[in-house]
C-alpha cells in the first residue's frame, strides 16, 4: 500500500486537475447555448474557497492574451465535447438497462446529482478519500439522483476489494467511466486498471475512456502552454504537464479493448459538438483529433 504522502486533496497535485475540468464545466454551463448544464460545478470550485479558483470557475479571468484564450479554448472544446459524449453513454447505458455504474476517478463529477437516473441505479465514485470528502462536504446538502457510494482508493493500487467491500457485484453489467484519468497513471498502472476493469466486467458490460494517447502534438503543446499561462495569471500554482507520466510503453485502449474481445467505437470529438449545432473551425477540428474518446461494449463471450 502506498503512504499517505502520495495522496492529495482538492487543492493540491492531481486532485485540483478536478478543480480544472469543473472550472470550464462551470463555463459552459453559464452559455446561453451551453451544450449541458452542470450547475454543481462552480458550486464545488467555489467551496474551495480560493479567490483565484472561484474567478476562473466564473470565467472573471481578466485581460489575457487573444493566444492564451484560442488554446484554452480548445481545451475547453475538448471538455464540452467529453462531457456530451460521457453524458450520452451513461444515460444510454442507463436506458438499456444497467444499473451499476461505476464512474472512476471521479473528481467533482457531479453526474450522480445531475443525470436523471431510473430507480435502483448504484453510481461508485472512486477516487482518493480527500477528494471524495470534500465533494461530500460541499453537497452535504444536496441529494443524489441515484445510490452514490463513495469508494476512497488509490487506483494505482489494489481497489477492487474496496468496490466490492462497498456492494459492487461482479455478476451484473456495469458501465465503466474512465474520464480525465489515464495519463496521471503510469503505464504499468493503466494497464493494470484496465485489466481490473475487464476482468469485474460480466457480458453486456461498458466502458467509456478519453486519453491523449501519443506524444503531445506541436498544437496540444500550444494549449497546454495555453492553460499554464492563464493559471499563472491567476496565481494558481499548478503544473499540469509535470503530473502527466510519459507516453511510452503505455497500452492504447482501442487496442487493449479490441484484443480482448470488446467491441470499440471511437468518437471525433470535433463531431460530437458539431452534431449538437456548434460550430467548430476544421483547424480546431483537426487539433481535438489528437484526443481519444472511445466506448466498448463487452460482448457474451470473453475471447
Ligand atoms: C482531471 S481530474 C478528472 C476528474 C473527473 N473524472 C472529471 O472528468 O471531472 C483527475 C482525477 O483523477 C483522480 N486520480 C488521479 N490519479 C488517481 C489515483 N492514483 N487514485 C485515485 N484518484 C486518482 C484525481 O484525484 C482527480 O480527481
Amino acid at each position: 500500500m502506498r503512504t499517505e504522502d502520495d495522496s492529495w486533496d482538492i487543492v493540491s497535485s492531481v486532485g485540483a486537475t478536478a478543480l480544472g475540468v469543473a472550472a470550464l464545466r462551470a463555463g459552459e454551463s453559464r452559455r446561453t447555448d451551453a451544450l449541458f448544464h452542470d450547475p454543481y460545478a462552480e458550486l464545488l470550485v467555489s467551496a474551495v474557497g480560493s479567490a483565484s479558483w472561484t474567478r476562473l470557475s466564473q470565467g472573471d479571468v481578466g485581460r489575457i492574451d487573444q493566444s492564451t484564450v484560442r488554446s484554452y479554448g480548445v481545451l475547453g472544446d475538448l471538455l464540452v465535447a467529453r462531457t456530451c459524449y460521457f453524458d450520452d453513454y451513461l444515460e444510454a447505458a442507463a436506458a438499456a438497462g444497467l444499473r451499476q455504474i461505476i464512474i472512476v476517478a471521479a473528481g467533482l463529477d457531479a453526474r450522480a446529482y445531475r443525470l436523471d437516473w431510473p430507480a435502483g441505479t448504484t453510481v461508485f465514485e472512486l477516487d482518493q478519500p480527500k477528494v471524495l470528502q470534500f465533494k461530500a462536504a460541499a453537497l452535504a446538502d444536496r441529494k443524489p439522483a441515484a445510490d452514490r457510494r463513495e469508494v476512497p482508493v488509490d487506483l494505482r493500487d489494489d481497489w477492487p476489494a474496496a468496490l466490492r467491500g462497498n456492494g459492487f457485484d461482479p455478476a451484473v453489467p456495469t458501465a465503466w467511466l474512465v474520464e480525465g484519468l489515464l495519463r496521471y497513471l503510469p503505464a504499468d498502472a493503466q494497464d493494470r486498471l484496465l485489466t481490473h476493469i475487464a476482468a469485474l466486467s460480466a457480458p453486456g458490460s461498458r466502458v467509456a475512456i478519453n486519453t491523449t494517447p501519443g506524444q503531445l502534438s506541436p498544437t496540444m503543446q500550444e494549449q497546454e502552454d495555453g492553460r499554464d499561462r492563464l493559471l499563472a495569471t491567476l496565481d494558481i500554482d499548478l503544473d499540469v504537464d509535470a503530473l502527466w507520466y510519459p507516453a511510452e510503453g503505455r497500452s492504447d485502449p482501442v487496442h487493449w479493448f479490441t484484443e480482448q474481445g470488446w467491441t470499440v467505437v471511437r468518437a471525433d470529438p470535433a463531431a460530437v459538438l458539431t452534431d449538437r449545432g456548434r460550430d467548430v473551425p476544421e483547424e480546431v477540428a483537426a487539433e481535438m483529433r489528437d484526443h481519444l474518446l472511445m466506448t466498448a461494449t463487452r460482448g457474451d463471450s470473453t475471447p
